[in-house]
């Protein structure tokens, strides 16, 4: 039983260990150049699905985009750069 417990300490410790990494590595992405040339369908497909289903360029008029942009840049956390971007694609796509 003792030899049992010991196994099962480590074993939880491993677990430990290798999520704790793998958290760790996922949180350590710096932003780098490559993100700043990320075109707006792109950021589109990467931030706006996040949260909810991306809702299709031609559910709303441009104004209606540059609004949605506005809100939804304080929700993903975005820059001006990115929204700018994503409310682009948006109304070009429509
Ligand atoms: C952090 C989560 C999150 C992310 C990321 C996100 N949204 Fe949203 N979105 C929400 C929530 C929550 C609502 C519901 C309205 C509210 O509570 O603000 C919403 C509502 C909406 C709506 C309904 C109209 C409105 O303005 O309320 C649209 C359209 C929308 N999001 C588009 C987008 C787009 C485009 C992006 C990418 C730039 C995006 N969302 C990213 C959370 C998010």
């Amino acid at each position: 039983m003792k030899k049992f417990n010991l196994l099962y300490k480590v074993s939880f410790a491993l677990i430990l260990l290798f999520s704790s990494v793998t958290l760790f590595s996922l949180n350590s992405c710096a932003p780098s150049k490559a993100v700043a040339a990320k075109s707006g369908v792109q950021l589109w497909s990467e931030n706006c699905q996040r949260c909810h289903n991306t809702p299709s360029p031609a559910t709303f008029s441009p104004e209606i985009w540059e609004t949605v942009g506005l809100h939804m840049q304080t929700r993903a956390l975005i820059t001006d750069k990115e929204r700018e971007k994503i409310v682009e694609f948006l109304k070009a796509s429509r």
